[in-house]
C-alpha cells in the first residue's frame, strides 16, 4: 500500500515508520517546511524515533509539503494538532487546513482516517463535509474512519504493534477497510461503532488521567497543610490489590494532551446543556499545581533566612515529563514564569532541552547549574539525573517528583 500521513510530529512521525517498517511505501506532509526537510535529511527530530531507524526506511518515506503528493495514496492519516484558543476552546485551525487541503487532492477509493485528539462529532460533523468539497461522497466515493492515537512518548514496553488500536467508522465498509489497514501495524484492532464512540474513547482515557492526577494534586496540597507525606499514603494505599490504581502527585500537567483534550470535551456538551463539572474541576486544580509548587520553593528559601528576590534557583528538568524534551504546557515553565516575575535568578539542567528562547537560558551542565545556587527545584527527573547529586549540590531542594525519597536530608523539602 501507499499511505500518506498528514502531520509529522510525535504521532505522525512514528506512525509513518510504521508503515514504512511494514514495507508500505509513505508520503509524508507537514506544513513545517523545515520538518519536511529533516526528514528528507534524514534527521529525526522526535526523542522516539531514531536517525537510525530513518535510515533504515529511507527508501519507503519521502516528506513535502504538497498535499498533491497524496493524490495516489490508499488511505491518509491525519495527525495534526489540537490545540485551544486563547479563551480555551477547540482551535480546529489545522485540521481545517488539511481537510481543506486534502479535499482538493482526493481520490476515489480513498480510505481517510482522522487520528487527532477531538470532540465526539469532529469526524462526521467537521472533516467529512470538507473532503466532500471534492465531489466525492464520504463512505460511497471514499472510506472515513476515526482512531485515536494513543502513543506514550519516550514510553518503550507498548508501542503501536501492542497497544490495542480504536477504530471506527462512517460506514461498515470504512471500518472494514481501517481494520485491516491498522492490521498491518497493530497486534490488535477494536473496532467501534461509529467515529463518536471512538473519538470520545480517546477524552475518556485522558479525562480519566486527568482526574486522578487532580484528586492526588488535591491530596497533595492537603498532606501539606497536615503534616502527611504523601508519598508514604500513595504508596501505602498502592498495595492493595484491587479497585486502587496509582497516580503520583507533580507539578502539574503538560504536554499537548491532558492538559488540553478535557477541554474539547467541556466545550462539547455545552451544546447539549450537560455540565462536565469533573472535567473542569480537574483541569482547574492542576492548574493551580504550579504556584502551589512556586510557594514551596518560596517557604524553602525562607527557612534559609532567603528570598526569592536575588535568589540564585537551579531547575532541574523543563521538559513536561520524563524522557522527552516536549515544553508544550510544561509547569516547568510555568514555576519558572511565576519565580521570574518574582526576581528570581534562574538557571535550568536539562540535557533534553537545549535552549529557553523565552528565558534566555541554555541548558547547563548539572554541575554548573547547581554551582552557586541557593535552591534546586527538581521539576522532572529525567532517566539518569544524578538525583544524590542535586542532593549533595544545592543548600536547599525542593523536590516536586519525589523522587529523593530514602535520602534523608533536612534540607530536602518533598510536594
Ligand atoms: N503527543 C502525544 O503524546 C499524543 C498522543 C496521542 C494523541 N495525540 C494527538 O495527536 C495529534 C497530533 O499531536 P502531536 O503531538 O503529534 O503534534 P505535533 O505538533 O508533534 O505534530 C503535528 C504536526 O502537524 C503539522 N501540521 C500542522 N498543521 C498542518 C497541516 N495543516 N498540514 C500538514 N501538517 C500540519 C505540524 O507542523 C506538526 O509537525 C493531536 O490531536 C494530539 O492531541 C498526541
Amino acid at each position: 500500500m501507499k499511505i500518506g500521513i498528514v502531520g509529522l510530529g510525535y504521532v505522525g512521525l512514528p506512525l509513518a515508520l510504521a508503515f514504512a517498517e511494514e514495507g508500505h511505501t509513505v508520503a509524508g506532509v507537514d506544513s513545517d517546511p523545515r520538518r519536511a526537510a529533516a526528514l528528507e535529511r534524514g534527521e529525526s527530530y522526535i526523542e522516539d524515533v531514531s536517525s537510525e531507524r530513518l535510515a533504515a526506511i529511507a527508501d519507503k518515506l519521502s516528506a513535502g509539503t504538497r498535499y498533491a503528493e497524496l493524490a495516489d495514496c490508499d488511505a491518509v492519516l491525519i495527525a495534526v494538532p489540537t490545540p485551544l484558543t486563547r479563551n480555551r476552546e477547540p482551535d480546529l485551525g489545522p485540521l481545517v487546513s488539511a481537510g481543506t487541503s486534502l479535499a482538493g487532492v482526493l481520490r476515489e477509493g480513498q480510505l481517510v482516517v482522522l487520528e487527532s485528539t477531538t470532540y465526539p462529532g469532529t469526524t462526521r460533523e467537521r472533516l467529512v463535509p470538507m473532503l466532500e468539497e471534492s465531489g466525492l461522497a464520504a463512505g460511497r466515493d471514499f472510506n472515513v474512519a476515526f482512531s485515536p492515537e494513543r502513543i506514550d512518548p519516550g514510553r518503550t514496553d507498548y508501542t503501536m504493534r501492542n497497544t490495542p488500536k480504536i477504530v471506527g467508522g462512517l460506514t461498515d465498509a470504512c471500518l472494514d477497510r481501517a481494520v485491516a489497514l491498522y492490521s498491518e501495524v497493530c497486534d490488535r484492532v477494536v473496532p467501534v461503532s461509529g467515529p463518536e464512540p471512538a473519538e470520545l474513547s480517546k477524552l475518556l482515557e485522558n479525562v480519566f488521567r486527568s482526574v486522578n492526577i487532580a484528586l492526588v494534586n488535591e491530596l497533595a496540597m492537603l498532606c501539606e497543610r497536615m503534616g502527611i507525606d504523601v508519598w508514604e499514603v500513595v504508596d501505602a494505599a498502592a498495595t492493595k490489590p484491587y479497585g486502587f490504581m496509582r497516580f503520583d502527585p507533580g507539578p502539574g500537567m503538560g504536554g499537548h494532551c491532558l492538559p488540553v483534550d478535557p477541554f474539547y470535551l467541556a466545550w462539547k456538551a455545552r451544546e447539549y446543556g450537560q455540565p462536565t463539572e469533573f472535567v473542569e474541576l480537574a483541569g482547574e486544580v492542576n492548574q493551580r499545581m504550579p504556584e502551589f509548587c512556586v510557594e514551596l520553593v518560596a517557604t524553602a528559601l525562607n527557612d534559609h533566612s532567603k528570598s526569592v528576590r536575588g535568589s540564585r534557583i537551579a531547575i532541574i528538568g523543563v521538559s513536561y515529563k520524563q524522557g522527552v524534551g516536549d515544553l508544550r504546557e510544561s509547569p516547568a515553565l510555568k514555576i519558572m514564569r511565576q519565580l521570574d516575575a518574582r526576581g528570581a535568578e534562574l538557571v535550568y539542567h536539562d540535557d533534553f532541552v537545549p535552549g529557553l528562547i523565552d528565558f534566555e537560558l541554555e541548558n547547563l551542565p548539572l554541575d554548573e547549574a547547581l554551582e552557586n545556587a541557593d535552591c534546586a527545584v527538581i521539576v522532572t527527573a529525567h532517566p539518569g539525573l544524578d538525583i544524590e547529586g542535586v542532593v549533595a549540590g544545592a543548600p536547599s531542594v525542593v523536590d516536586l517528583r519525589g523522587v529523593t525519597r530514602g535520602i534523608e536530608s533536612p534540607h530536602v523539602v518533598r510536594l
